[in-house]
């Protein structure tokens, strides 16, 4: 919000997870303001139980929103108050082989990839982008600030934790590298519509991050492939990977710094470089790495 106090508000579908996630926030801000010159910066902090990929509840979470830019704007004596920072993190993966699914099942899951990863954002950005780029004016009409007639006082960023799956192919995870793949071509599309100096896109690309993602993502399917050594592979890859906390924190300094994207590990950022001179091999090593990541060599 554009005031010395800020407000973050936490969606998710669990609520003892947002609970959780709150206590944590509320300690750190109180332990940051009591330590640094930023205590006059006051965080409050809410929850909002939804669903993204339902259009009630993303009504609903709008509705929240709006309830409390007013209420902060009321105690801060601003009318014009701005939601300044939006992070698209919910998403889920998917693994599964192509031709060892039947067309219902594996349609249903790339469908529901496209409906996470893809459509519920893009819906979210619809609601909630025009509360970021304009304000209204004293006579209540609207006021674009991407029309260049107002200046803003800082651009407000939007962060979409995407994924390396998001630039480059992730074997076995057909449905998700496409989803990932339309919503950073779909932000990089959206990215012109806009000034810079109004509002930002960060796509950030993390490789492999330890959470509980990896497991959904396995069971996600009854044609998930697996070998017997299963478990010894995901601990070596769990021994190679990014903590969630590292990860979010080059994601925030990405955003923050209005990087339009953020690729991250070693591996992630040559085939990143490398693909667009040596596909073949690019495509090959990644394909290695998927296979070897659910135990098993591959063609
Ligand atoms: N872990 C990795 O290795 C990795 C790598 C690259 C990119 N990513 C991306 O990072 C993001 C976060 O993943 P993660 O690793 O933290 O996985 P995670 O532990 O499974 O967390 C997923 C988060 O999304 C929320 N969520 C899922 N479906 C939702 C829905 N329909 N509505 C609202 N919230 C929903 C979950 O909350 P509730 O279940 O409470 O709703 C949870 O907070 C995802 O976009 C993923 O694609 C992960």
């Amino acid at each position: 919000m554009d005031c010395n106090c800020s407000h973050v508000i936490l969606v998710g579908r669990t609520e003892a997870t947002l609970l959780e996630t709150k206590a944590l926030l509320q300690k750190e801000s109180s332990s940051l303001s009591s330590t640094s010159a930023a205590s006059a910066t006051a965080t409050t902090v809410s929850i909002q139980r939804c669903d993204i990929t339902s259009s009630a509840d993303v009504q609903l979470l709008a509705l929240h929103v709006r309830d409390v830019l007013d209420a902060v704007g009321e105690r801060v004596g601003d009318e014009n108050l701005r939601l300044t920072h939006v992070v698209l993190n919910a998403g889920s993966g998917a693994i599964l082989r192509f031709v060892d699914s039947s067309w219902p099942e594996y349609e249903a899951v790339a469908r529901s990839m496209m409906e996470l990863n893809y459509f519920a954002n893009v819906r979210l950005l619809h609601t909630f982008l025009p509360l970021m780029t304009s304000k209204p004016s004293s006579n209540g009409s609207n006021i674009s600030s991407n029309n260049g007639s107002r200046k803003t006082t800082a651009a407000a960023r939007v962060l979409i934790v995407s994924s390396l799956a998001g630039v480059l192919p992730s074997t076995l995870r057909s449905s998700y590298t496409a989803s990932k793949h339309a919503m950073q071509g779909f932000i990089n599309a959206l990215r012109g519509e806009y000034r810079s100096d109004v509002v930002t896109f960060t796509n950030a690309c993390p490789g492999y991050v330890d959470t509980a993602f990896h497991a959904k993502a396995a069971s996600a399917s009854s044609a998930t492939p697996s070998s017997n050594n299963k478990n010894s592979t995901a601990s070596s890859h769990r021994a190679s990977s990014m903590s969630a906390s590292e990860c979010a924190r080059i994601c925030v300094a990405a955003c923050l710094n209005g990087e339009p994207e953020i690729i991250m590990t070693l591996s992630g950022k040559l085939g990143y470089w490398l693909r667009p001179l040596i596909p073949r091999v690019v495509d090959r090593l990644a394909a290695k790495k998927s296979f070897a990541s659910v135990g098993l060599k591959g063609p």
